[in-house]
């Protein structure tokens, strides 16, 4: 069976005291409730040393939201992915549609950053997802295929054992609007397909795909059912901890 995993992107969301809170009682949950998926948790670089700490006998993980591509240097603000290593963290988001929308990170960029984190031994979560418009003019599927494309095929087959990829329509994200389960599944299906074709049927059946875009308790069992969706991003719903199991534990 593939992993599953949900994942909270806290965004620029919870102090460090709201954080701590958070996963604290998350924690207490994840004990009790012994979840199939595996947790994790995206606080904010500067509470990541906070949060690691907090969760270092817990079975939840933590993750950082980005990474610079440089190792060190005159980068005035930027953080390295040792860095983050060096405190505990060795998961990464990377290309979530914020850090490309907003900050401009196109996909040559991204492909550097997945390449800093993996010289860090870092697991990466390489998001990917079209616009409205593209889903319009149909152009989804080619959207979607470029963006792996060119942020991940420059990496050998084994690289892939440390990636995890998540699809999030940027029109689904923080617009109460997901995807249907069969919209996901279609396009989990594809994003397979198209690992599958540049590496095999090996390491695209082993791939975890999560969905993201307003994943709720009340719609997640049902997209996670869907045989290539393999759990969830999950942003605002990762902020209450009752809200957050109840798409944690719909693998259960
Ligand atoms: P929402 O769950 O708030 O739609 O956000 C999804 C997301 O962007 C996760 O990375």
């Amino acid at each position: 069976m593939r992993r599953k995993i949900v994942a909270g992107n806290w965004k620029l969301n919870l102090d460090i005291n709201q954080g701590l809170e958070l996963v604290k009682e998350l924690a207490k949950e994840v004990a009790e409730k012994n979840p199939v998926a595996e947790v994790v948790v995206t606080p904010s670089f500067v509470n990541l040393a906070g949060i690691v700490a907090e969760l270092k006998d817990s079975k939840i993980e933590v993750a950082a939201q980005n990474v610079n591509e440089n190792k060190n240097g005159a980068f005035t603000g930027e953080v390295a992915a040792n860095m983050l290593t060096a405190i505990g963290v060795e998961k990464v988001i990377l290309g979530h549609s914020e850090r490309r929308a907003i900050y401009g990170e196109d996909d040559a960029l991204l492909a550097k950053k997945v390449d800093a984190a993996f010289e860090n031994n870092m697991e990466v979560i390489f998001c990917i997802g079209e616009q409205l418009e593209e889903r319009k003019e149909n152009r989804h599927f080619d959207v979607v295929s470029e963006q792996i494309e060119k942020g991940l095929f420059h990496l050998e087959a084994k690289a892939f054992d440390k990636i995890v990829l998540a699809y999030e329509p940027v029109w689904a994200i923080g617009t109460g609007e997901t995807a249907s389960p069969e919209q996901a599944q279609e396009m989990h299906a594809h994003i397979r397909k198209v690992i599958d074709t540049k590496y095999g049927v090996e390491v695209a059946s082993k791939l975890p795909i999560l969905y993201g875009g307003s994943v709720k308790p009340a719609n997640a069992k049902e997209i996670f059912s869907k045989e290539d969706v393999d759990g969830g991003l999950i942003g605002g719903a990762a902020l209450k901890v009752e809200d957050f199991m109840g798409i944690v534990t719909a693998f259960n």
